[in-house]
This record gives C-alpha cells, sequence and structure tokens, in this order.
C-alpha cells in the first residue's frame, strides 16, 4: 500500500477503492453472521466465587465476555468517546503530524492494520498510544482537543485497575493463586488504539478489521452505543456483538491463551463497517513488559495436557506480530513447543 491513505479526510467515497476490495472467498458473508446471548458479568456481585466462575465459563467458552459494574466511571467512557470523535474530526493537517506507518512508535495516527504488510487495507483508521508509566507518554499526546491529556489520562488509568480485577479473577478461575498473571506478566504495558470506521460505500466488501487474534494479555474493549461492528468467532460462527450502554467487552488475548496452556482461548474478532454511520472503539491493550517470560503455567501441565507452548519473551512475540498482516494464521502457533 502506498503512504498515508488516512480515510478521514473528509473525502466522500461513492465506490470502495479497489484496494479495499477484498477476494470473494475472504468477504464478511454478514447474511450468515449469528446473534446470540453473550456472557454478561457483574462484577459488583457480592458472590465473588460466582464471579470467578462465570469468568472461567466465559474464558473458556468465549474467550470474551462483557462486564458491568466494572468500576470505569460512565464520565470518563464517554468524555474518552467524545475526544476520540473529535480527534478524528480534525482537519487532516492538524492529524497528519502524528502519522507513521511505524509499529513500534510510541504515539502515532495509521490506517489499516500495518500498512506496510496488509496486501488489502482494511477501512480503519486509529490512533495509538502507549500509555503506561504515563508521565512518560501524556507529554506526546494530542493537545487538540483540548481535554484530551486529561480526558484519556483518567480513563487509562481506571481501566488499568479494571485489568488487574480481571487477571485476579482469571488467576482464580485457573486455580492459579490470585497474583499468579500479575506477577508473571510484571511491569505490564498498557496501550491504546482509539479506531475510527468511517461510513463504507461497501460493506460487504471489505472489514474495519478482518479476524484476528490480539497479541496481548487482555483487552477492554470501549464501544460506540449507537453502531454495532464487533464480531467474535464461536464454534466456526461469527457472532454480532449489541453495544450495551455502560458495558465494557473484555476479550482474552495469545498471551492468556499460552499462559493457560490453551485451557482459554485467544477469540478471534473482526470489526465489520456500515454504510451510513461511522463507528469508534477503543480498544485498551494490557501486555506483559518486555522481558517478561510467558509460558504455560506449570500447575496446568499434566500427563493428558502436556505444554503446548514454548517459552518465550513478550518482546520476541510482540516483535514476530508486527512482521506479519493481521488475518494469517494466530502469531501463536509460531511459538507451539
Ligand atoms: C482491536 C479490535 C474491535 C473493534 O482494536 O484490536 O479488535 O470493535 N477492535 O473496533
Ligand atoms: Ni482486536
Amino acid at each position: 500500500m502506498a503512504q498515508s491513505m488516512l480515510l478521514s479526510t473528509g473525502i466522500h467515497y461513492e465506490n470502495l477503492p479497489q484496494r479495499y476490495v477484498r477476494p470473494m472467498s475472504e468477504r464478511p458473508r454478514l447474511s450468515e453472521v449469528v446473534s446470540e446471548d453473550v456472557p454478561i458479568i457483574d462484577l459488583g456481585c457480592h458472590d465473588k466465587e460466582k464471579v470467578v466462575r462465570q469468568i472461567g465459563d466465559a474464558c473458556k467458552s468465549y474467550g470474551f465476555f462483557q462486564v458491568t459494574n466494572h468500576g470505569v466511571s460512565m464520565e470518563s467512557m464517554q468524555k474518552t468517546m467524545e475526544v476520540g470523535r473529535e480527534f478524528f474530526h480534525l482537519p487532516v493537517e492538524e492529524k497528519m503530524r502524528f502519522y507513521s506507518e511505524d509499529p513500534l512508535k510510541k504515539i502515532r495516527l495509521s490506517t489499516s492494520s500495518n500498512v506496510a504488510k496488509d496486501t488489502v487495507g482494511n477501512w480503519r483508521d486509529y490512533l495509538r498510544l502507549h500509555c503506561h508509566p504515563l508521565e512518560e507518554f501524556v507529554h506526546d499526546w494530542p493537545s487538540n482537543p483540548s481535554s484530551f491529556k486529561d480526558v484519556v489520562s483518567a480513563y487509562c488509568k481506571e481501566i488499568r485497575q479494571l485489568g488487574f480485577i480481571i487477571m485476579e479473577a482469571i488467576s482464580e478461575s485457573l486455580g492459579l493463586e490470585k497474583n499468579y498473571i500479575k506477577m508473571v506478566m510484571g511491569e505490564q504495558g498498557h496501550h491504546m488504539a482509539i479506531n475510527y470506521y468511517p461510513p463504507c460505500p461497501e460493506p460487504e466488501l471489505t472489514y474495519g478489521l478482518p479476524g484476528h487474534t490480539d497479541p496481548n494479555a487482555v483487552t477492554i474493549l470501549l464501544l460506540d452505543e449507537q453502531v454495532a461492528g464487533l464480531q467474535v468467532l464461536k464454534d466456526g460462527k461469527w457472532i454480532a456483538i449489541d453495544p450495551c450502554p455502560n458495558t465494557l467487552v473484555v476479550n482474552l488475548g495469545d498471551q492468556i491463551q499460552a499462559l493457560s496452556n490453551g485451557r482459554y482461548k485467544s477469540v478471534r474478532h473482526r470489526a465489520i463497517v456500515n454504510s451510513n454511520k461511522e463507528r469508534i472503539s477503543v480498544a485498551s491493550f494490557l501486555c506483559p513488559a518486555n522481558d517478561a517470560i510467558i509460558s504455560p503455567a506449570k500447575q496446568l501441565i499434566t500427563d493428558e495436557s502436556p505444554a503446548m507452548y514454548k517459552n518465550f519473551t513478550y518482546d520476541e512475540y510482540y516483535k514476530k506480530f508486527w512482521t506479519r498482516n493481521l488475518e494469517k494464521e494466530p502469531c501463536l502457533e509460531l511459538f507451539k513447543g
């Protein structure tokens, strides 16, 4: 793909440009997508054992769940959506100074998924930020909209806390010590992608994001309340997720699949686009420290379930992930033991 193909330029497309058109066999086949009740877990529930059980069940069968009473304020959620939207509505010249195609940059505006590797474009622009430790990164974040830094910092802090709560519950649900995942992950990284999917002239022919698994440990998604687009794969079928107010979506990434020795799945998910409305999502990626060594937990290795994956550092994994294009076979396949 050529340089700087940002979609959020104010240009209106009557037809889908050729570089976004998927071959027939890779199209989303939207008529085959199903609706299904997906797990919604009330984290405010006083019966903590029940919460752990529900999370365990969801992680096993879906690799995905939604949470309510999660401790992230509604105000933070709404404002983060708003500043994200305002950012993408800025004039293109204003945004372009953040533009980069280098996936290892700590702040960048980009498009598609991995401009250097994608053979077909994805109908998405995104702003990707490193968020931890905040003091190290926040001064490079956009100062237009003027509240961006404050709003997004506050949101990041709340999300990070929620991430720890979820990791504790996941550890316990695997029969591991409560702090197990937190210990293995070390000083956790935290990245964010504010995804912007403009209206698309031919949504049947392309994706916002094609089916993929996330390379990190746990992803927490804030979805646009007005416009659906997230779909998850379960038992060979794509399920459409209806956004619910005040609810966050949690999906497991590759590191939890590795650490759980395959008991929990890194769920395959995708974003589809639509012809009349823009859609925003904010993905918070909690990741192991770069030097963290990831391996299947000893307690989960038995005669019946030998170690499925090799030991690797997150740094190795993450670099490998970005040398590939998104819809290839899951990156974790390359780390099988
Ligand atoms: C992602 C992602 C889904 C969405 O950013 O990795 O899967 O609904 N986003 O935007
Ligand atoms: Ni994802």
